[in-house]
C-alpha cells in the first residue's frame, strides 16, 4: 500500500525529517511513499482528502526506539537538498536514509547515482545562496511625512529554490542597521533590528527604485575591464535571468559592445614615457647623493611646494609629478592611501582614477563629502614598471615608503586630524610601522597618538583586482560598511 505524504517544502529540514522518521521507524519502504507538497492538490484528480503537511503519518515510538543514528554528512545534505526546488528531492533524501541502515558508507560512494545527484543538489543550492547575497539591490522606502524612525529598504530577489531562509541570517548580518525586507516569489525575510522573520508566503514584485541605482551603474562601468572582458564567464557569473533586478545589467550590452573601441583608447592614454621635465630630475638623481631634507615649512601650502621638488627616493625619476593631498587644511579626517596610480600621476591629484571612484561611492552611500576630507597617499609619486605602452603600478618597497613618511607626517602635523584613515597595508605601516595582516585589523578603530584615532580599512583597488564578482560584492559591501563607520568615528 502507498502512503502519502504532505510536506509544505519551504525549504524546512525539520518537517521532512518528523516524516522520514516516522516512515522509517515503521520499516516503511521508499517505492511506498508518494511525497507530496500540500499546494499540488489540484492534481489531475482534484483534491486529496489530507492536504494537511503532517496528518496519517505513522505513530512515532517513544524513547530509545525512536532514535536513528546517521552520519553528520547526511544531515548537512539533507539540510541543503531540502531547499531545491526539485519535487523529487524527499523521495530522493528517504531513499539516502533508507539505504544508509544497510550501507552506513552510501555517502562516501560519489558514483552512485542518488548521491551524485544530491550532491549536485546542494552544489545548486550553494550557487542560488551565492547569488542572492551578490544580486540582492535594496532600494529605500520613503518613511511616511512626519514619521521618524531607522531607514527601511526593500528588496526583490528570485532564487531558484526555497533558499529564504537560509539566507537571511547573511542579511541580517550585513544589514544589521537598518530595516529591511526581502521579498521573493519563494517566501520573505524581514529585519527591524531586532526580530529576523522569515515567512513561506509568495511576494509580488514590488514597482521601486531610487538612486542607488545609479550608483550601481556608475560603479559597474567603473569596474568594468574591457581588457579582461570574457563573454562566456561573465555569462555565467551573472546569468542573464538575474539582469531585470539589476540596476547595472542594462549597460552590459553596450559595455561589450564597445569594449574593443575601448580598449583601443586606454593604449592611446596609457602613455608609457615619463614627461620631459623629468629627464632633468633623473640626471639630478643620478649626479649626487640623496637631496638634503627640505626646510620645515610651516603651512600646507609651502609644504605642497617642497614636495614638488622631492628626490629623497628614486621614484620621483619616472613619475610624472609629485601628488601630494588635498582638502581643507582643518580637516577633521585625514585619509591615507597607497600611492597615486596612472591617471593621479598624469592628472596631480589623489584617488581620481577607478580606485578614487570606488572610494567616491563608499563615500556617497555613507553621506559623506569628499570636499570635507583631506586626501592623501603614503608615497607622493608613483611607483610603476613600464609594460609596452602600459604603466603598471608596483608596490613602493619599505624604504621608500619610510622616506616618504617625512611628508606624511608633516601633513598630520599641519592639519591636526581627529580621525585618519588608512587604507591598505602601505598606509598602515607608513603610520604605525605596524606589518599587520589587515584583515586582523582593519573596520577597528585604535589609538594613532594621544590626540588622534587611527582606523583602518582595505585599499579600494583591491575590491577591483577580486576576480569572483560575488566575493567581490561581498568584500566591497564591507569597504562600504567601514567607510560607513567613518563618519560615525569623526563626529
Ligand atoms: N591608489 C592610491 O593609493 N592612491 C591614489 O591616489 C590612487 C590610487
Amino acid at each position: 500500500m502507498t502512503e502519502t505524504c504532505f510536506l509544505e517544502g519551504r525549504g524546512d529540514l525539520s518537517e521532512w525529517r518528523d516524516a522520514a522518521r516516522r516512515f522509517l521507524l515503521a520499516g516503511i519502504e521508499p517505492k511506498d511513499i508518494d511525497w507530496r507538497l500540500s499546494g499540488d492538490e489540484q492534481g489531475l484528480f482534484g483534491a486529496p482528502e489530507a492536504t494537511t503537511p503532517g496528518v496519517d503519518l505513522p505513530p512515532l515510538p517513544q524513547g530509545k526506539d525512536a532514535q536513528i543514528a546517521v552520519p553528520p554528512a547526511f544531515i548537512r545534505l539533507a539540510d541543503a537538498v531540502v531547499c531545491h526546488s526539485d519535487p523529487g528531492r524527499f523521495a530522493l533524501l528517504y531513499r539516502l536514509l533508507f539505504r544508509l541502515k544497510s550501507e552506513r558508507h552510501l555517502l562516501d560512494v560519489r558514483t552512485d547515482a542518488d548521491v551524485a545527484l544530491a550532491h549536485r543538489m546542494q552544489k545548486s543550492i550553494g550557487r542560488d545562496y551565492h547569488k542572492m547575497t551578490a544580486f540582492v539591490r535594496f532600494k529605500e522606502v520613503p518613511l511616511p511625512v512626519g514619521v521618524a524612525g531607522r531607514r527601511r529598504f526593500l528588496a526583490w530577489f528570485e532564487p531558484d529554490h526555497f533558499i529564504v531562509a537560509r539566507v537571511a541570517p547573511f542579511f541580517q548580518r550585513r544589514f544589521n542597521d537598518m530595516d529591511w525586507i526581502i521579498a521573493t516569489p519563494r517566501g520573505g525575510a524581514s529585519w527591524d533590528g531586532q526580530t529576523l522573520l522569515t515567512s513561506n508566503k509568495p511576494a509580488q514584485k514590488p514597482e521601486i527604485s531610487d538612486e542607488t541605482d545609479e550608483l550601481w551603474r556608475t560603479y559597474y562601468a567603473s569596474i568594468f575591464n574591457p581588457a579582461r572582458l570574457k563573454v562566456k564567464m561573465m555569462m555565467t557569473e551573472m546569468p542573464k535571468k538575474y539582469w531585470k533586478n539589476l540596476p547595472e545589467a542594462e549597460l552590459i550590452p553596450g559595455l561589450i559592445a564597445g569594449a574593443e573601441a575601448r580598449l583601443i583608447e586606454m593604449g592611446r592614454r596609457q602613455a608609457t614615457e615619463p614627461l620631459p621635465f623629468h629627464h632633468r630630475l633623473q640626471k639630478a638623481s643620478a649626479r649626487g647623493p640623496e637631496a638634503p631634507a627640505p626646510a620645515e615649512a610651516g603651512t600646507l601650502h609651502a609644504l605642497r611646494q617642497e614636495a614638488g621638488r622631492c628626490t629623497r627616493c628614486d621614484i620621483h625619476c619616472r613619475a610624472t609629478q609629485t601628488v601630494f593631498g588635498e582638502g581643507p587644511a582643518d580637516a577633521r579626517i585625514m585619509i591615507v592611501g597607497e600611492q597615486p596610480g596612472d591617471q593621479e600621476d598624469l592628472a596631480g591629484r589623489p584617488f581620481i582614477g577607478p580606485a578614487g571612484r570606488v572610494f567616491d561611492e563608499a563615500l556617497s552611500l555613507a553621506g559623506l563629502d569628499r570636499r570635507a576630507l583631506y586626501i592623501t597617499n603614503a608615497v607622493k609619486h608613483f611607483k610603476y614598471e613600464p609594460r609596452g605602452k602600459r604603466r603598471l603600478h608596483q608596490r613602493p618597497n619599505a624604504g621608500e615608503v619610510e622616506r616618504c613618511r617625512w611628508w606624511l607626517t608633516r601633513e598630520i602635523d599641519l592639519v591636526k586630524p581627529k580621525l585618519v584613515v588608512a587604507m591598505g597595508a602601505t598606509a598602515l605601516f607608513s603610520l604605525t610601522d605596524r606589518k599587520d595582516r589587515l584583515e586582523d585589523v582593519r573596520g577597528r578603530s585604535m589609538v594613532l597618538d594621544e590626540a588622534r584615532t587611527l582606523f583602518v580599512t582595505v585599499h579600494p583597488s583591491y575590491l577591483l583586482r577580486i576576480p569572483d564578482p560575488v566575493r567581490r560584492d561581498e568584500e566591497l559591501a564591507r569597504f562600504r560598511e567601514d567607510i560607513g563607520e567613518i563618519g560615525r568615528l569623526a563626529v
